[in-house]
């Protein structure tokens, strides 16, 4: 007997902000028939049958690919819905045809282009995956030449986010908008690793869409969406990071397109919920951060980052304030906005305290007692002085700092993880002067951080017996290689964001320069190796979408600054009010005695 699983049913690319979506969600066991049904002008219509198989083999979202009833379906290209049955679709497809078919060997003008911009759009159209006709994402890696492709062939969430971002600065909306609804079909799926499953709201690191013989009918084949929540990853890793990432893009979404319908559907607001829930969750942690396996975001193979890393809250936060704009006021709700807003105001106090630190904060770090046992300890997590790391007291700046990349029990993760800092500019988890500090890092640290290519991963690299302990010797995550140190294009994109919200836009274009000198002539790839990003990465795929698309999107939000705002969260204002009276009230986090715990109700 196959394990019971909630599944809500929830369908349909192309619907338009008018139609009225019926809603099923229940508890259901073995296999399942859904209908979607759209409520348009008053008449009912069935759309493309989806057939849920819990267990076993049949795992599948099926959807009929022959006679599909999607091909001729409303599309929303430019903000304008365009009902002529998708004539760009034939030219897509043949697009596609001509991409697989005549390979990618020529380095610069490829398919006749002039410019890298027109070569990056050309592979980024080139890496577009189809379901039933309609694009609804990007592949992770399209090199033909390449026999070991591993996953790289499936839609990654967390990769897709700038390729839709692209798409959304463009103003083409459609790849988007399948991309959510189609993921968030997934979200509710029966995932399980040797008879254990995860918490429901859980979205799949990637999916593939496969094409299997239709049941019944030898003679015709249907396209289905196979997910991978982790049950298949190297190492088993579970995807913290992709329920963040898809709130973080239905935001933009909506922002960029102006069409709000999608956010507003109620399968949506059940889907956001969902991944509050899971996040939000009580369990046996004393602190308001997240708390998550190794490997369970953009690192996503075991580099000593599990407890509370930095990348994980960054999204976190940044998901919390999405989700907190889009999130429909219910009685319903009230609750769980109530959780969301508590935990944003703890999770700033404790990030901006306690993970920051610049060349003041260590010389405190340097002069701590230890063994305090008090509620008005100072050296509250018993860190003892000796961890500082000798590499750092060379290198920190007198001008600059940043948020470290891991806080735990007598345990501070010193190393700079670039994702995490940059997307705490982006969603303001830290404050105006941590952002300009970081800043003033990265431009200090130049030749550390960004050398031959932006942007390093982390940084220092994990060596000689730290390295055995730290990854399990793992040959990949050599010491400047991949994710120990390795440097990664994709950053790019966060880097611009960063940095145009600060209004320090020089910075990224000097990078982007950088980057133009080389990425196209090295075919896009991956990530680089060595301290100065020299070399190729000794296993980097090549023509990584998530290089081509983060190239991308910097150069869109250079020439147009006031973009990034569909990805910036302000300071709120009443959340810096609730912030400071609870820092006065609370000076450096000691222990409130008296008096109701403090909760904050919009
Ligand atoms: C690697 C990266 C991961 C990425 C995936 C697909 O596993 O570590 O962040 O999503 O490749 O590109």
């Amino acid at each position: 007997m196959a394990a019971f699983g909630v599944v809500p049913c929830q369908i349909y690319t192309n619907l338009r902000s008018t139609s009225l979506i019926s809603f099923k969600y229940g508890i259901k066991s073995e296999k399942q028939e859904y209908y979607g049904s759209i409520l348009r002008n008053g008449q009912r219509f069935v759309r493309n049958r989806l057939n849920i198989y819990f267990g076993g083999e049949g795992r599948k979202i099926r959807s009929k690919s022959l006679h599909c009833n999607c091909s001729g379906a409303e599309r929303l290209v430019n903000g304008v819905v365009n009902d002529l049955g998708d004539p760009s679709h034939e030219a897509k497809q043949h697009l596609k045809y001509e991409n697989e078919h005549n390979g990618f060997n020529n380095t610069f003008n490829v398919f006749g282009s002039n410019t890298l911009d027109d070569e990056a759009w050309n592979l980024l159209r080139a890496s577009m995956v189809y379901y039933c006709g309609n694009p609804i994402g990007t592949i992770a890696a399209n090199d033909p030449s390449d026999s070991n492709t591993l996953n790289y062939d499936q839609v990654f969430i967390r990769d897709f986010v700038p390729s839709g971002i692209a798409f959304l600065l463009k103003g083409e909306y459609e790849i988007v908008r399948n991309f959510i609804l189609h993921t968030l079909q997934l979200q509710s799926w029966e995932k399980t690793m040797d008879c254990h499953s995860p918490g429901q709201g859980l979205m799949p690191a990637s999916f593939k869409v496969r094409t299997v013989p239709l049941d019944g009918d030898d003679s015709a084949t249907e396209e289905v969406l196979d997910p991978d929540f982790g049950e298949a990853a190297i190492g088993r890793v579970a995807p913290v990071d992709s329920g963040l990432w898809w709130i973080i893009l239905l935001r933009a979404y909506g922002k960029c397109s102006g069409d709000l319908s999608v956010q507003e559907r109620i399968d949506v607001q059940t889907g956001i919920k969902m991944i509050l829930k899971l996040c939000l969750a009580d369990g046996f942690d004393m602190f308001p951060t997240l708390l998550v396996t190794d490997g369970s975001c953009m690192i996503d193979r075991r580099m000593g980052i599990h407890g509370h890393p930095l990348e994980i809250q960054s999204l976190f936060y940044s998901a919390l304030l999405c989700a907190r704009e889009m999130l429909a006021p219910e009685e319903a709700s009230a609750d769980l906005i109530r959780a969301l807003n508590n935990r944003l105001v703890a999770l700033s106090i404790h990030i901006r305290e306690y993970y920051w630190i610049d060349m003041n904060k260590l010389n405190e770090i340097y002069r701590y007692k230890t063994e305090e046992y008090s509620f008005d300890a100072v050296n509250k997590f018993n860190i003892y002085p000796d961890q500082i790391p000798p590499w750092l007291v060379e290198w920190m700046p007198n001008k600059g700092g940043y948020l470290i990349g891991n806080l735990q029990p007598a345990h501070m993760d010193f190393r700079f993880f670039s994702l995490g800092n940059l997307w705490a500019i982006i969603c303001n988890l830290a404050t105006t002067d941590q952002s300009h500090a970081i800043l003033d890092l990265i431009e200090s640290k130049w030749s550390d951080l960004v050398a031959g290519m932006p942007l390093k991963i982390c940084y220092p690299a994990l060596e000689g017996q730290e390295w055995r302990i730290i990854t399990g010797s793992d040959p990949k995550n050599t010491p400047w290689s991949y994710h120990n140190g390795g440097s990664w294009p994709t950053l790019l994109w966060q880097l611009t964001v960063a940095c145009i919200k600060m209004n320090r836009p020089e910075i990224a274009e000097k990078a982007i320069k950088i980057a133009e000198k080389r990425i196209a002539k090295d075919k896009w790839p991956e990530y680089y190796d060595t301290k100065g990003a020299r070399f190729i990465g000794k296993q980097a795929h090549l023509y990584q979408t998530w290089s081509i698309a983060g190239y991308l999107v910097a150069k869109l939000l250079i020439a147009n600054p006031s973009a990034a705002n569909i990805l910036v969260n302000i300071q709120d204002a009443e959340l810096l009010n609730v912030f400071s009276s609870a820092l006065s009230a609370n000076p450096r986090g000691k222990r409130l005695r008296k008096g109701p715990k403090q909760s904050f109700i919009v």
